[in-house]
């Protein structure tokens, strides 16, 4: 038993205790070096021949689903992009919030280290953290991975133009590529932001932490994102926004297939259904086929068939309980520091250490 920090201090930011306990810190922070990145990229990884692989796969099984990895392409990732504006997805807004308010915080714990992110997007987040690390530090180092080249070089130009004290070197890859760079970049700090954990599985979960805890060395941080909300009516509201981005982000994967695997599917004929599962605590999201459709898979010279009303599974996002959370965490070495949440608690951003 990893015997780790069973009840560690929740701070919900905007609190006066929170500001005297950043004051204090900076009153004795001492000035870190911080280290230099060389720049690196690497080819999109997901081809199509993989893509081919991971949708037959999918849809073979029963009942039907595809990886929401996919969802991700440039398309795809700039219309999460607008899924994060909307007033509905309190996600964002909500994380965004606590960084802006704790980032110093942070930077103050951790010291001058190297923040590498997964699954970095836009990395409009990121830019209040490294803002502090900027502040305190005079500079700071930053490794986006992304799977889109085309988001990754987007979020470098506007970080140059807006935080140029913060060297960026981007890696275009898929998670497993980024393992091996941890150790490199040690002390750093990994930052897993957007609850993207809650689009894992309770397999594909558990594999992730014995990774991430295997490649992080001692001393190390992680920066955790999770939504903890509880109240369907404003989960629902999230995964089904009024303007449509929802439908749309849904739609793209198989648009993405028409385009990559000449599926040759009618997207119009395809309805975005999500909803909050309370038994599982998760929302999953289904692709809903008004009329019946063959999906052709072109590598493979495959038709699927699918019935009228047919849906397919193409994400789950589960909402956490932090008191599960913490010990779960435990279990990898990972000691929860911090956390930070919203006065409303609908998010926690964690402060781990790697013990
Ligand atoms: N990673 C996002 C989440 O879990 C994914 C997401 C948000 C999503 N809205 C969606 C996926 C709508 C499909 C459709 O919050």
């Amino acid at each position: 038993m990893a015997g780790g920090n069973r009840n560690p201090p929740v701070v919900a930011v905007g609190t006066a205790s929170y500001h005297e306990t950043v004051a204090a810190m900076a009153a004795c922070s001492a000035h870190r070096t911080s280290y230099a990145l060389e720049g690196r990229d690497r080819t999109a990884t997901g081809d199509s021949l993989e893509f081919a692989h991971s949708v037959a796969r999918g849809l073979d099984d029963s009942p039907r689903w595809l990886d929401c990895r996919y969802l991700y392409d440039a398309a795809g990732s700039h219309i999460f992009e607008r899924i994060c504006e909307q007033p509905e997805y309190y996600l964002t807004r909500t994380e965004g919030a606590i960084l802006a308010a704790v980032g110093l915080d942070i930077a103050l714990r951790t010291g001058s280290i190297t923040l590498i992110e997964l699954g970095s997007g836009s990395s409009i987040k990121t830019g209040l953290l490294l803002d502090a690390y900027c502040e305190l530090y005079g500079n700071a180092c930053y490794t986006p991975v992304d799977i889109s080249s085309s988001i990754l070089e987007h979020a470098r130009e506007e970080l140059a133009a807006s935080l140029p004290d913060v060297q960026v070197a981007p890696l275009n890859s898929t998670y497993d590529g980024a393992f091996p760079i941890f150790r490199e970049h040690s002390p750093a700090m990994l930052l897993f932001l957007g609850s993207t954990l809650g689009n894992l599985n309770e397999a594909e979960s558990l594999d992730f932490w014995e990774r991430v805890a295997a490649n992080l060395s001692s001393g190390d941080y992680c920066l955790l994102g999770l939504d903890i909300n509880e109240d369907a009516a404003t989960i629902d509201a999230a995964y089904n926004d009024a303007a449509g981005w929802s439908e749309a982000f849904t739609r793209n994967l198989f648009a993405r297939m028409n385009r990559e695997l000449g599926s040759a599917i009618a997207t119009d004929a395809i309805q975005h259904v999500a909803a909050f599962n309370r038994e599982c605590s998760r929302v999953e999201i289904y692709a809903r086929f008004q009329r019946a459709q063959s999906i052709y898979i072109e590598p493979f010279d495959r038709v699927f068939e699918l019935e009228a009303g047919e849906q397919i599974l193409t994400e789950i996002s589960c909402k956490f309980r932090l008191e599960e959370m913490v010990p779960y965490l435990a279990d990898f070495d990972f000691i929860t520091e911090q956390i930070y949440t919203d006065s409303d608690k609908r998010f926690a951003v964690l402060l781990l250490e790697r013990r």
